[in-house]
């Protein structure tokens, strides 16, 4: 085993918790809970063992009401049923060292209407969606000012059952399209009302599901839970996202004093902006910005451990690997980190076998499949 000095150094948060290593286990769901979406036995053994490698693991996104859910076969987290599955799936990344977070999404314009029992897609505006790899083309229906609230709630009551479970924090997906960032966004949030508008009414949305998790975990944990934050910095539609936005809701979450901020690039080290004329890399401008007030996190593209310690030299202060972990979730025994999965091998390397045939079905990652 070689050693990486950088990478397996502690970490401290802001609130004083201690993460073993540099490593974060990106989030990234599994298809694999069982058909009532409670945790299942091969999601238990999934992530308990790899969270040896990882400082903290993020579970990939479970959703906080019943018609968030964006994937097949996703985590629930909206009633207290899911609670003693995802105790075991808290203790397991326990087990293994790891700060065990579960990420809260609401899938909104992206939401899978076959596994919503009345197909009632919802989101801020009743903008159409475009097809993506995961979810078909679709216009939502606008959420009410009372079913506003109603979400809110549900991440405060979903951070109630993390705390509940053991879950040692929560992120809150404010990324890829869904729900939290559908409502920043100008192209997707076209309401007319105090949560649409402006940016500081595009920000209100974001801003009270920070608040209701905050409040929840004042309530029922104490300061040592960890509340994240995952990005996407622009949108590519020509009224879409812009940079101007994220770096002042990244202003807005670190008054709110957020325990990390978490960018979700294609690749960690060189993506960088696509419409504000400014080319320097994402981290290396986020983390000007950010100049250390709270911690930093990319994931994109990182599979060698010489690019995660250039991305830590580069500003990041944590580094989020996705892929590269799933294929290797023994990171530190591996010289050379690789991204093949093998049919034949994923056993041994505890991919749940409905995991991988999504991956396969899917086609849209950076994974080399063989048999
Ligand atoms: C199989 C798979 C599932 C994913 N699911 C999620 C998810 O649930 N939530 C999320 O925020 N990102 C998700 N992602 C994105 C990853 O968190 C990460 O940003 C992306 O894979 C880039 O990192 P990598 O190149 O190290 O894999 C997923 C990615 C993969 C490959």
């Amino acid at each position: 085993m070689k050693n990486y000095p950088k990478l397996q150094q502690t970490f401290t948060l802001n609130n004083g918790v201690v993460l073993k290593n540099k490593i974060v286990m990106a989030p990234m769901t599994t298809w694999s809970s069982n058909e009532d979406q409670t945790v299942s036995n091969a999601e238990v053994s999934y992530y308990g063992a790899r969270a040896n490698s990882a400082g903290m693991v993020i579970t990939g996104s479970s959703h906080v009401q019943e018609n968030g859910v964006g994937f097949a076969n996703e985590l629930g987290v909206y009633a207290d049923r899911f609670i003693p599955g995802l105790t075991k799936l808290a203790t397991a990344i326990k087990a293994g060292g790891a700060k065990a977070i579960i990420q809260l999404n609401h899938a909104g314009d992206k939401a899978l209407p076959q596994f919503i029992s009345d197909k009632d897609v919802v989101s801020a505006s009743p903008v159409p969606a475009p097809e993506t790899a995961f979810a078909p083309a679709q216009t939502p229906r606008a959420l009410t000012e009372y079913e506003i609230l109603q979400v809110i709630k549900s991440f405060g009551a979903a951070t109630k059952r993390a705390i509940q479970a053991g879950f040692d924090g929560i992120e809150i997906h404010g990324a890829h399209g869904f729900l939290v960032q559908n409502f920043l966004s100008p192209h997707y949030n076209q309401r007319t009302d105090r949560w649409g508008g402006s940016l500081e009414n595009r920000l209100r949305f974001a801003m009270a599901v920070v608040d209701e998790v905050k409040q929840v975990a004042a309530e029922y944990a104490d300061d040592s839970f960890i509340i994240g934050y995952r990005i996407t910095l622009e949108e590519p539609e020509a009224d879409g996202l812009r940079l101007v936005d994220t770096q002042s809701l990244i202003e807005h979450l670190i008054e709110k004093q957020v325990s990390y901020l978490h960018l979700s690039l294609g690749d960690a080290v060189t993506s960088h902006s696509h419409n504000s004329g400014n080319d320097e890399p994402f981290i290396q401008l986020i983390s000007k910005q950010v100049a250390q007030r709270v911690p930093l996190i990319a994931a994109g593209a990182l599979a060698s451990f010489e690019k995660m310690e250039t991305a830590l030299a580069d500003g990041l202060d944590l580094v989020a690997v996705g892929q590269a972990l799933v294929a290797n979730p023994d990171l530190f025994n591996h010289e050379q980190l690789s991204l093949t999965l093998a049919a034949s091998k994923i056993d041994s390397i505890t991919v749940p076998k409905t995991m991988f045939a999504a991956i396969k079905r899917v086609g849209a990652f950076t994974f080399k499949l063989v048999d």
